[in-house]
This record gives structure tokens, C-alpha cells and sequence, in this order.
């Protein structure tokens, strides 16, 4: 080869690895290869399952104030029935959640197989859930409490490798003067306004940013130990590129491993997308993403919400999400006691009983080859065919979804994999005794059920046409077998 080409491929290549990380704005930090990033999220792929904790004055509300039950999920409380501010820091006086037990939540945290574990340190109704210098309004200053729960759980989480990270509301902020305030769903949202309920929310926002949201981000990333992540929360139109590049630049500084979530800006590419609540694509996304999800229809305890989800349910979710190359962060409401309520226990103890036999195929698991087990798009409305619809941007979350989908999803097995490996996860056992599969690119060469112990061969026939593989008559696991089928 000609020496000038074999330099000008080889500048070409060194240029393309200091690429820095995609989508980042010119002039915005981070300054960092590709490579750089994905090395911070390493540990967040191979987590896949992650523990969502909202927990805070809300929480003894429970949904209720001044007799009237109020809709919706329960940390919006003091907005939904436009609390004042004296009258919702008289929740703090009397918040004295005796029954907290941070060992026992990450204990809960570990049965259930989750990896990660972040807690609301500071949620849109102001009150930090860790002892701020910054601002007064806070566990340890306002409550007779006075514990600090972000110290004690990130302890309790080192202890047994549980990375720990905190939820903190950025943008919104109802109790501090100058705060933003989400305006409604109807109207759009380029530029801030506030829907104010009491004069004390009057001010001017930076003043905010830089006395409270600023310091106190701060202080989490300073006093806790390690910070795996800062899930951030509500980008509505305040949360520009100047502001989110402050607290990009203030996590990376202290912390660099440290991973930012989705929703700190709408303008400004951080570490992973976070999907709007609760919402998991029809079909498999490249890149780093997760679903963060209820377990009943709130985040915060709300006393009349029994709505749970099963393992059944849980696991299906867990599979289909890490089949389609996401993490799954699900969140547990505990009251305003301390106490996580016993269902949403239940249910991930469950699940935690599923990764124990399963954890293989979730763990670090990549995406599916297949997809035709994600579903169909009805031949009937032809009109509706493109699944490739317009996208709308949630005005709470700042995430981009996509409209309700013609899409008809099935639920009969998913795929998961590792190097040489494949899990066919089977939801829906076969009746006539055999998985079918269309085509598999490589040789089948072993396989077998990871519920059996004895990991005993299962007869397999591959041809041009596609594999078969013969099971037992009843399948060992009741919500979803795995079979694992070595490829050459
Ligand atoms: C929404 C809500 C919030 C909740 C969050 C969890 O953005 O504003 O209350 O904390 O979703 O994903």
C-alpha cells in the first residue's frame, strides 16, 4: 500500500476515536470520547435491574390533605391541591419515620436482584431528604427526625456492592423562591412561567439555581461517598443549555464516574435517555436507555393505591425491557413511617427468586437477533402500517415517546444473549412440546434449561428452514423458563 494512503487511513482512524461524545452541543462539556462514556456506563449495563425510591413529606400525605383524596401520583401533592408553603412545612414537623431501616430496604433491594438504588434526596416539593447546609428545609434541620436517610442507605448499599445514587429535582422546586413550576399539560413549554399558588414562590430563578439546587448538588456529591448516578428530573424550559452544563460540569468535577441521567436538560445529551414513565418501546432501541417504572400507579405512597403489579407482571417487564437492550429502574413508595408497603415487597422478592435461577440471562445480557416475538403491526389497517410515528416530547418528563402505536405486541417469548449463548425466555409453553425458532445464524451445539440443575441436553434439530428444540412436557418454571442454546 501506498505510504501516504496508509497515513491518511490512519489519521482517519485516530480521528474517529477522539470523537467526542455523540450529540454533545459544540462548546459543551462533556469533553470525552465515545469510548470514555461507555466505560462510566459499564457497570450500568451489566446492572440492567435498579431499585426507584420515592420517598418524602408526600409520603405521609398519602395522597389525602384537609379530608379531600386527590388523583394522580402522590409526591405532586402539595401542586395538586396547591398546598402553601407554611402549611406543607407543618408535614415536617411532624415527619418521624421511626421505622425507616436503610439496612432493610437495601436488603430488599438485594432479594429482589436489583444492582442499583436511587432515593429522592430532593423531589419538586423542595425538601431535601439529607442534611443541607444550604437550606434549612430539610430532614435532619426540620423534622424531629432528624436522621439522615441518603447517608444511611448509601451505607448501607456499600455494604453489600449496591451502587448507590440520588434522585435530585433540578428545575422544580415549589418551596423555594424563584423555583420553576410545571405549567400544565396543555400548554407548551419554550420558556418559564410560573403557575405560583403562594406569593413566598415569587423570585427570580437563578437566584434559586445558584443558592439552593447548585449547593446542594454539591453537598451530595461531596459528603456521601461514591454517587453512582444523579437522576435528574423534570428538564422543563429553564433547564437550558447554560444552567445544565453548570451541574454537568459540578457532578463530572467531583465525581467523574459518576453517571447523569436523561432529564437534566432537553437540549443537553447526558450519559443515558430515560424513557417517559413508565413506558417501554415496542421494539429494540440501540444506545444507553432505561424505563423507569411504578409499581403500583404512584411513585410516592398513596393509601389507596393497592394497584400492584405481580412478579409475574415485574419479570415479563424485566425480560422484555433487557431483550430490547434497556434498564429497568422500578420504583417502591414507602409511607410516611418508613415502612415499605408489604405487596411491593412481595413482588420483588419474587422476582429477585426468578434471577436467582435466571440472573444469567439478564445480567450484562444483550439485545435480542431476532424481533419478530416483539409483535406485529395488524395487516388489516394498512393505513396505520408505519410504526415509525411522530414523536412528542412529555412536558413533565422532557422525554420524547411516541403517540399509542398500532402496534400489537406479543407476549409468547423473548430473547436475550450472551457471547455464544442465546436465552429463549418462554412465557408461553408449547403445548406440542417444541420451540420453534425461524433462523439461527450459527450452530445450535448444545441445549438445555437453566432451571435444570443437571443442565441435561435437549434435543435439537437445525436445518436451512430454522431450529427446533424438544421439552419436557411441563415447563419448570411457571412465569418464564429460560432456555439457553450454546451457538458455534
Ligand atoms: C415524573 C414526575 C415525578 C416522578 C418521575 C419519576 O417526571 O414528575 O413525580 O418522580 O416522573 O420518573
Amino acid at each position: 500500500m501506498n505510504h501516504a494512503i496508509l497515513i491518511s487511513i490512519i489519521l482517519l482512524l485516530s480521528s474517529l476515536a477522539s470523537i467526542q461524545a455523540a450529540d454533545a452541543p459544540a462548546g459543551l462539556p462533556p469533553k470525552e470520547t465515545v469510548a470514555q462514556r461507555d466505560s462510566r456506563l459499564a457497570w450500568w449495563h451489566e446492572a440492567k435491574f435498579g431499585m426507584f425510591i420515592h420517598w418524602g413529606l408526600y409520603s405521609l400525605a398519602a395522597g389525602e390533605w384537609k379530608g379531600g383524596y386527590y388523583s394522580g401520583i402522590g409526591e405532586w401533592i402539595m401542586y395538586k391541591a396547591r398546598i402553601p408553603i407554611a402549611e406543607y412545612e407543618q408535614l415536617a414537623a411532624r415527619f418521624n419515620p421511626v421505622k425507616f431501616d436503610a439496612e432493610a430496604w437495601a436488603q430488599l433491594a438485594q432479594d429482589a436482584g436489583m444492582k442499583y438504588l436511587i432515593l429522592t434526596s430532593k423531589h419538586h416539593d423542595g425538601f431535601a431528604m439529607f442534611g443541607s447546609k444550604a437550606d434549612a428545609f430539610n430532614i435532619v434541620d426540620a423534622t424531629p427526625f432528624k436522621r439522615d436517610p441518603v447517608r444511611e442507605l448509601a451505607a448501607a448499599c456499600a455494604k453489600r456492592g449496591i451502587k448507590f445514587g440520588v434522585y435530585y429535582s433540578q428545575a422544580q422546586d415549589w418551596a423555594a423562591p424563584g423555583g420553576a413550576i410545571w405549567k400544565g399539560q396543555h400548554e407548551a413549554d419554550p420558556v418559564y412561567e410560573v403557575p405560583q399558588w403562594d406569593p413566598k414562590q415569587k423570585g427570580d430563578f437563578d437566584t434559586y439555581f445558584n443558592s439552593k439546587a447548585l449547593p446542594q448538588v454539591r453537598e451530595l456529591l461531596s459528603n456521601y461517598g461514591p454517587i453512582a448516578v444523579v437522576w435528574f428530573d423534570t428538564p422543563l424550559g429553564v433547564m437550558n443549555v447554560e444552567r445544565a452544563s453548570k451541574l454537568e460540569k459540578l457532578v463530572r468535577g467531583l465525581q467523574p464516574d459518576c453517571l447523569v441521567s436523561g432529564r437534566l436538560s432537553r437540549d443537553f445529551k447526558s450519559d443515558y435517555d430515560s424513557s417517559g414513565d413508565n413506558e417501554i418501546p415496542d421494539l429494540s432501541r440501540a444506545g444507553a436507555w432505561e424505563t423507569p417504572a411504578t409499581l403500583n400507579d404512584t411513585w410516592g405512597f398513596k393509601k389507596n393505591d393497592h394497584h400492584w403489579k405481580t412478579s409475574d407482571n415485574v419479570i415479563f417487564k424485566l425480560v422484555d425491557i433487557v431483550s430490547k437492550g434497556g434498564n429497568y429502574l422500578l420504583n417502591i413508595g414507602p409511607d410516611g413511617a418508613g415502612v415499605v408497603p408489604q405487596p411491593s415487597q412481595d413482588t420483588l422478592r419474587g422476582v429477585g427468586r426468578w434471577l436467582k435461577v435466571n440472573g444469567e440471562a439478564i445480567y450484562g445480557a444483550g439485545r435480542t437477533p431476532f424481533g419478530e416475538e416483539f409483535g406485529v403491526v395488524p395487516k388489516s389497517q394498512p393505513e396505520k402500517k408505519s410504526r415509525v410515528e411522530k414523536q412528542w416530547r412529555c412536558e413533565v418528563c422532557g422525554a420524547n415517546q411516541k403517540r399509542p402505536s398500532t402496534f400489537e405486541p406479543l407476549t409468547h417469548w423473548r430473547c436475550t444473549t450472551q457471547p455464544g449463548k442465546l436465552f429463549i425466555h418462554i412465557f408461553d409453553w408449547p403445548e406440542d412440546g417444541k420451540f420453534q425458532l425461524s433462523a439461527v445464524k450459527d450452530k445450535v451445539v448444545k441445549a438445555y434449561l437453566l432451571a435444570d440443575p443437571k443442565r441435561a441436553a435437549l434435543k435439537v434439530t437445525q436445518t436451512e428452514a430454522g431450529v427446533s428444540i424438544a421439552l419436557p412436557a411441563k415447563a419448570p418454571d411457571p412465569i418464564a423458563s429460560v432456555l439457553c442454546l450454546e451457538t458455534k
